[in-house]
Formats: structure tokens, C-alpha cells, sequence
């Protein structure tokens, strides 16, 4: 990918990349395969969270514990398991899991009650298993649907190193390198990244406040495109980075006239767990 590829490839010239924010997590549960599909002709690109099993593979989740989004709690003690960390469940363990019941149940941005999707679109496609990466990844292939990977900062160091080699080697396994973009809060995760796979895309993820000297901090971490959030985005920080040759992907996006504003400053892609909200969707 090349630095315009990470948010503004040639196909889709001057256009704001709609990124499907875990999928479409506003209207279906969050880094499943349901939410990915439903992603289709409304997002050019997903955004997922990758994390390590107790075996070394490499599952698509966002949180550290299980219990917000599947019935780890009660299997656990089914099963007579005692954590609910991810990192302590085997991939058949986790695989065990329903990853789609618990979003009927919370409705966590009110889309069912509203009656922005209907419960039994998703009824009928429950259980939803945890996807492990490279299932995401033929899927990936197949749509032939962008995907920026979110490393998890896993807090070991030796862990973090094994998810960066065990994610690169699933890129190159299903040739997929040209459709991603790897990101990370933890930017030491990315030149490590680009050590391993040298022609692969990163991104830096941001929130709080701007890393002091940003352009050459960028340049430093060999990134094509930076992730700031919502609030720390602006046109000024827009203009320089598209001026240094860096792409913006803001995060997360949610408000209608606030992504036509961003796409007025020339933004390169918008995260978003309403795609359908999005100026730059294609359906
Ligand atoms: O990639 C942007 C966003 O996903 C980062 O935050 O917590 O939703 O993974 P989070
Ligand atoms: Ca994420």
C-alpha cells in the first residue's frame, strides 16, 4: 500500500474512505463475521481488534475479558474455568463461545430499539463464533474488503512480539499484505512490523494529545497513515499531514455532520461504527 493507498487509493480518487468501525458495531455484534458481511457495499474498509489465545493463535476481539461480548461467564464455570481473560482460553475454548447473543440483550447503541436493524436479522445468523484472524482474512480475499488490523497492546512484551509475528505470517500465508493496514496505540509494535514484512502498511493510533515534532515522529516510525482521535483532529492537522505525505484516518466518527466537515478537510478515511451515516459510503 502506498502512503495514498493507506487512505485514498487510486480507485477512489478524492474520496473519504468510510471505515466500518469493528465491522458495523452499531447494528450488529462487533468483530463477527455477521458484522463484517453486513460491512459489504456500505464501508471501503473494516476496522478489527486482534488479540493472542493461550495457544499462540490469533483471534479477532476487542476486549481483554470475555464477558462484555459472549457467554464466557456462564461457560466458564460450566466448563470449570476460572478466568475470563482472553489470553487464559484456548482457541477451541474460545471457539466454544457465542460472540452474537449478547448484543441482543445490551442493544449497546439502541439500533433494535430505534428499529435500525430488527432482532431477528440477527437471530437467524446466531451463534456467532469468535473469528480467528485468518478466517477474517480469506473473507477478506474473497470480497476483496480492505482491512485495518488493530495490534492489541497485549502489555508483555513478549506477548506483544508474538502477535505481530503470528499476524504477519497469517498476511503472508493468505497473501492478503496488499488489502491491510496494520495499527497500534503501542507505536513500538509497528516498526516491528515493518522489520518483519518491510512493504507493509502501518498506522500510528493517537488519542490525548499529539506526539511532540509529529511529522518526523511518523517518519521515524516508517507509518503511511496516522489515527488520531475525533477531538485531536482538525484541518491544520489534516493539511500537514497530507502535505508530509501521510494519510488520516480519524476515529470514531459517529455524528453525520461531523464526517461531512472532516471529508470538507480533505480527510483520507473516517472510523465509524455507523457506515451507513457516512458520507462516503457505497451503498
Ligand atoms: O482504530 C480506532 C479504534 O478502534 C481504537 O479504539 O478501543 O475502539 O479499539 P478501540
Ligand atoms: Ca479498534
Amino acid at each position: 500500500m502506498s502512503a495514498a493507498e493507506c487512505g485514498r487509493p487510486p480507485h477512489i480518487p478524492d474520496e473519504t474512505l468510510c471505515i466500518a468501525h469493528r465491522g458495523y458495531r452499531a447494528c450488529f455484534p462487533e468483530n463477527t463475521l455477521l458484522a463484517f458481511a453486513q460491512s459489504l457495499g456500505r464501508s471501503h474498509m473494516i476496522e478489527l481488534d486482534v488479540r493472542l489465545s493461550r495457544d499462540g493463535e490469533v483471534i479477532v476481539f476487542h476486549d481483554e475479558l470475555l464477558c462484555r461480548t459472549t457467554n464466557a461467564r456462564l461457560c466458564a464455570s460450566e466448563w470449570g474455568l476460572s478466568s475470563l481473560q482472553v489470553i487464559d482460553w484456548s482457541l477451541t475454548e474460545l471457539q466454544r463461545l457465542d460472540a452474537g447473543a449478547w448484543f441482543l440483550e445490551a442493544d449497546p447503541f439502541s439500533s433494535l430499539g430505534s428499529k435500525l436493524v430488527r432482532a431477528e436479522d440477527i437471530l437467524v445468523h446466531l451463534p456467532q463464533k469468535i473469528p480467528t484472524l485468518d478466517e477474517v482474512l480469506c473473507w477478506s480475499r474473497k470480497h476483496a474488503m480492505r482491512l485495518n488490523i488493530e495490534l492489541k497492546d497485549l502489555a508483555k512484551v513478549e506477548l506483544n512480539r508474538l502477535l505481530v509475528e503470528a499476524v504477519i505470517a497469517a498476511l503472508q500465508r493468505q497473501q492478503v499484505e496488499h488489502l491491510v493496514l496494520l495499527s497500534s496505540f503501542n507505536h513500538r509494535l509497528l516498526p516491528y512490523c515493518r522489520g518483519l514484512a518491510p512493504d507493509i502498511a502501518c498506522a500510528a493510533l493517537q488519542e490525548k494529545t499529539h506526539p511532540p515534532e509529529l511529522v518526523a515522529y511518523l517518519r521515524d516510525l516508517q507509518v503511511c497513515a496516522y489515527h488520531p482521535e475525533n477531538a485531536l483532529t482538525d484541518q491544520a492537522l489534516i493539511a500537514l499531514l497530507w502535505s508530509a505525505g501521510i494519510a488520516v484516518n480519524v476515529f470514531t466518527v459517529n455524528d453525520h455532520l461531523r464526517m461531512k466537515e472532516l471529508a470538507g478537510f480533505g480527510v483520507s478515511g473516517i472510523i465509524t461504527d455507523y457506515p451507513h451515516l457516512s458520507t462516503c459510503g457505497q451503498a
